[in-house]
Order: C-alpha cells, then sequence, then structure tokens
C-alpha cells in the first residue's frame, strides 16, 4: 500500500498518492457523467470557487474529455461497495462501484480541489483507490428536545454526507415533544409538538416533509432510520393521549437535578419543558397501547423506504423489569411483522424474547461499566448486531472542554482527539463481524439552534466518520496525521457555511 500523508483527506483513504502538480479548475473546465451527480459537482465548484465548470451530460463522439476535464462514470465490475477511484492528472476521473461510490469519489475530488496564492483554482494531482472499513457509519439527530425543521435537516445531510456518513437516525419522540404526523392519532402532533426543551418553540414534521426528507437523504446516499422511542422518554405521548402512559415517576435523582437546574418537573397532561429522564412509561397491560405502537409503526414503516425502524428502549427507569421485558419482545415483534428490522437502545438486550435479528445500540462507556456490556452483546446471541454509539467518544452533544458554551457533561468531556482516538471492536465480547459500524448521536438539549447544532457536530463528526471509514491499519489513521488533514477543511466547510467548531487543537488553514 503507497500512502502520502501530504493529501488534505478525510476521512483518510485505503490508498492514495500524490502526483506532481495541480490540474487547474477554470471556465472551461467541463465535467462529464449522468446529470445528478454532474450538477453537484459543479454547484458544490462554484460555491467554492465562484467558476461555473459546464456540465456535459454524456460523453459525445465530439465531446471526448479534454484536458483538464472531469470525468464521472461507474463500473459495476469494481468489487467495494461504496468503493471508488480516482485519477488526477491531465483529466480527473472518478470511478464509482456504484452511485453511492461515485458520490463518495467526488466529495474526495471537492476535498483535492485548492486555490493557488494567485488567486486561481486547482485539483491537487493523485491517485487514489478508497472503499470503507464499515458499511454503517451513522449520526444522529434528536429533534425531540430541540426541534429542526426541513431546511435545517437538509443542511445536516449535506455536512455530514460529505464526510461520508451514510445513516440518518431521526430521534423523532422524546418526553418534551412528538415531531411527525401521524394520521391515526392525530392528537400527537396536534397537542405534543408545540414546545422544546426550555421552553423553546417546537415543531413537527408533516408526511410530506418526511417523504422529502428521505428523498433528499436518498440523493446524497443516506438511509433515514426513525425512532420512536419507546416504552419510557414517553411523557409527551401522554400530553395528547392520557389513558396510554403512566403517572410521572418522580424520583429523588429527578428531583434533585430538576432543582440543581431551575427545570420544572414533569406534570401529567402538560408539555414537559424540563429535561430529566426516567420518569415516563406507557401502560404496558393496556391493548390499546399495542394498538398504538402497531399504527405508528405501521404509518412510520409506509413513509421509510429504508430497512430500520428504532424503538427506543433506553432509560425505561419508570418501568419495571418484568413489564420492561414484555414490552421489549412486543415492541420488537409489530416491526418485524410490518416488514422492518428493529433497533433498540442496547438495554434492549436484557429482555429474554426481543425479535430475532434486533440490532442494539450500545450507548455505554469505551470501558463498559455495569450490565451495559452484557445487555449489548445479548443481541448477538438472538442474530442480531451492533451499532457501537460509546457515549464517552461517540455523543456529540457533550461538550468539548469545561468551558465549551454548549453541551452536557455526564459521559466525558469529548475533544477532538477523543472522538478521534478509539476503536469500535473490542469494547464488547462478542465477534468483530457483529459489529456492523458506529452511530454519533446529537442529541439537544443544550442545542437550541442550528447553528449549535453544526457547533457541536463539526468537527468532531470528522473524526468519528474517519474511525468508521478508514482502514484501522492504515499510517496515516494517527492522530498527528489526522489533525492536519481535518485543518484542511476548513476553507471548503466555510464556502459550504458550516458554522464549525474551532477547536484550538486543529491547525485550520486559510486556504
Ligand atoms: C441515551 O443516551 N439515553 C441513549
Amino acid at each position: 500500500m503507497v500512502f502520502t500523508h501530504s493529501l488534505p483527506l478525510v476521512p483518510v483513504p485505503v490508498s492514495a498518492t500524490a502526483g506532481e502538480g495541480r490540474m487547474p479548475v477554470t471556465a472551461a473546465t467541463r465535467v462529464h457523467g449522468a446529470a445528478a451527480v454532474a450538477t453537484l459537482l459543479a454547484d458544490a465548484v462554484e460555491r467554492r470557487s465562484s467558476i461555473r465548470i459546464a456540465t456535459a451530460a454524456q460523453r459525445t463522439a465530439e465531446g471526448e474529455p479534454a484536458s483538464g476535464d472531469l470525468v464521472l462514470r461507474i463500473d459495476p465490475d469494481m468489487a467495494a461497495a461504496e468503493g471508488y477511484t480516482l485519477t488526477v492528472g491531465d483529466t480527473a476521473e472518478v470511478v464509482g462501484a456504484d452511485e453511492a461510490g461515485l458520490f463518495y469519489g467526488v466529495q474526495t475530488l471537492l476535498q483535492l480541489l485548492r486555490e493557488d496564492e494567485d488567486g486561481t483554482w486547482a485539483i491537487l494531482r493523485a491517485d487514489i483507490a478508497d472503499a470503507p472499513r464499515f458499511a454503517r457509519r451513522g449520526v444522529m439527530l434528536d429533534v425531540a428536545r430541540h426541534f429542526f425543521g426541513v431546511a435545517d435537516v437538509k443542511a445536516f445531510i449535506d455536512g455530514v454526507s460529505a464526510l461520508k456518513l451514510n445513516h440518518l437516525h431521526l430521534h423523532l419522540s422524546d418526553d418534551q415533544g412528538w415531531r411527525i404526523h401521524i394520521d391515526s392519532w392525530p392528537l400527537l402532533t396536534e397537542r405534543s409538538s408545540g414546545t422544546s426543551a426550555g421552553g423553546d418553540p417546537g415543531g413537527f414534521y408533516t408526511k410530506d416533509d418526511y417523504r422529502e426528507i428521505v428523498a433528499y437523504a436518498a440523493s446524497r446516499h443516506m438511509i433515514v432510520i426513525p425512532e420512536i422511542d419507546l416504552p419510557g422518554h414517553t411523557h409527551a405521548i401522554g400530553v395528547a393521549y392520557p389513558d396510554l402512559v403512566e403517572a410521572p415517576v418522580l424520583n429523588d435523582s429527578l428531583i434533585a437535578e430538576s432543582e440543581r437546574l431551575g427545570q420544572p418537573l414533569p406534570v401529567a397532561g402538560e408539555n414537559y419543558l424540563g429535561w430529566g429522564v426516567g420518569h415516563s412509561s406507557v401502560r404496558i397491560h393496556d391493548e390499546r397501547t399495542y394498538r398504538f405502537v402497531r399504527d405508528v409503526v405501521r404509518e412510520l414503516a409506509e413513509l421509510t423506504p429504508g430497512p430500520y425502524i428504532h424503538i427506543g428502549g433506553d432509560e425505561s427507569l419508570g418501568t419495571p423489569k418484568a413489564d420492561f421485558d414484555l414490552f421489549a419482545a412486543r415492541a420488537t415483534a409489530i416491526v418485524v411483522e410490518a416488514g422492518k428490522v428493529p433497533i433498540a437502545w442496547h438495554e434492549m438486550g436484557s429482555a429474554e424474547d426481543i425479535a430475532e435479528g434486533t440490532v442494539g445500540q450500545y450507548w455505554g462507556s469505551t470501558t463498559p461499566a455495569g450490565a451495559h456490556a452484557e445487555e449489548a452483546a445479548r443481541f448477538t446471541a438472538r442474530g442480531g448486531a451492533l451499532i457501537m454509539s460509546p457515549s464517552n467518544v461517540a455523543y456529540l452533544d457533550m461538550k468539548y472542554a469545561e468551558d465549551s458554551p454548549l453541551g452536557l457533561t455526564w459521559a466525558a468531556f469529548i475533544d477532538v482527539r477523543a472522538a478521534y482516538d478509539w476503536e469500535p471492536t473490542g469494547i464488547l465480547e462478542v465477534p468483530d463481524a457483529a459489529i456492523l459500524g458506529i452511530e454519533a448521536p446529537l442529541w439537544s438539549e443544550t442545542a437550541r439552534t442550528f447553528d449549535d447544532v453544526e457547533q457541536l457536530v463539526f468537527p468532531r463528526a470528522a473524526a468519528l466518520a474517519e474511525v468508521a471509514w478508514s482502514p484501522q491499519q492504515s499510517p496515516a489513521r494517527t492522530w498527528e496525521s489526522f489533525r492536519e488533514r481535518l485543518g484542511a477543511l476548513a476553507p471548503l466547510w466555510k464556502a459550504e457555511g458550516i458554522s464549525f467548531h474551532p477547536a484550538p487543537e486543529i491547525p485550520w488553514s486559510d486556504r
């Protein structure tokens, strides 16, 4: 394997060799290839350089690529899914193994586009072959604690898909709000979507909004995973339909924590404006609860082309253990009945009878404590696999450092290096093959605006993208190499309008 550390690429490719010099990009440059991805490339080049390159939809006899042109094509004989090659010489050619691979090759090409000292633009010459380490490279956006509209979600998709992340998990319900319209239970959005944590404004997605997000994500090769959090984190359900939930459980730690933060306690039937957890539960022994779950899952499944529905399962402290187990079995079976693969937070691994093939999402520490690792490992005994979201390295809502204005602290301070320096395999006692990949969740208790979201997500999402995409053994998979390459993304992020946190440990470049 050949590798040149000097190429400013994140995540680092499987192999990359820098060539001599640069290939100029000018108003005479043309891009050849299928219209959608060619236009996406031309638009990004223009946002960056103000140069509008022409798109020549298909190669014709007269339209053969000239020196300086960009060529995009797919070669179905290439082996690795989502893989690509990129060769920049007198022309620049991206060859994708599939549509996603072509899209990722274009992202790499855009990272090689640089401005010269004299203000001209060029693509660094290079020879690259690349494919992902993990098929699952995810990110989660919590739209329940604070709501983010369709335009924000699209901007989020643009930013993270450019880092080659391919799964978008939307946390659509929690104690603070219900964010997707369900025809068969219309009061959910009518009564339980108007507020966010802290009394900030709320909102919800109509079904057309959600379809628009799914289609936009697909155009950037991201699969949407909808989550309805059950059986806890369900106070908002009770605001709409009081007979579906139990009375709030006010334990000592909730009372103490609410007092410390100056937040209200949950009151049955009223929108909850604090961010305490573990006080709510749906009624486990009432058949109406399962009618509700079945209707919601069916309507979500109809809207969701991706294979998964996330059913929650975390921090159900207000649900007795035997009831939790019963609910876990029934809820995962309902997802299977709807034709989807259930995903659940790792606590559901403690229930004996979850549906075969249920995927677990581990959110404990990289040094597991208590029952967390055991609960997570049990998904594999039921034919399932695991997504790794260790909260002390992969939680995008943790503060970077003590003086960070945004974020929580219960799992860790997570600076860029902490988000970078970890390994998804070997944390749990499961075979490496049981690890599907990683997901970086952004919980939104303290993220009140989309600018706040971007400050928390960027640059850490880039570190997590490299953990998920790049080979573990690459010589460039080191903190010293990464921080230089990451710094080189600054002009690209600025051109895209991404409000990233200028972490002091990164040498951010101007050009
Ligand atoms: C979680 O952080 N409660 C999954």
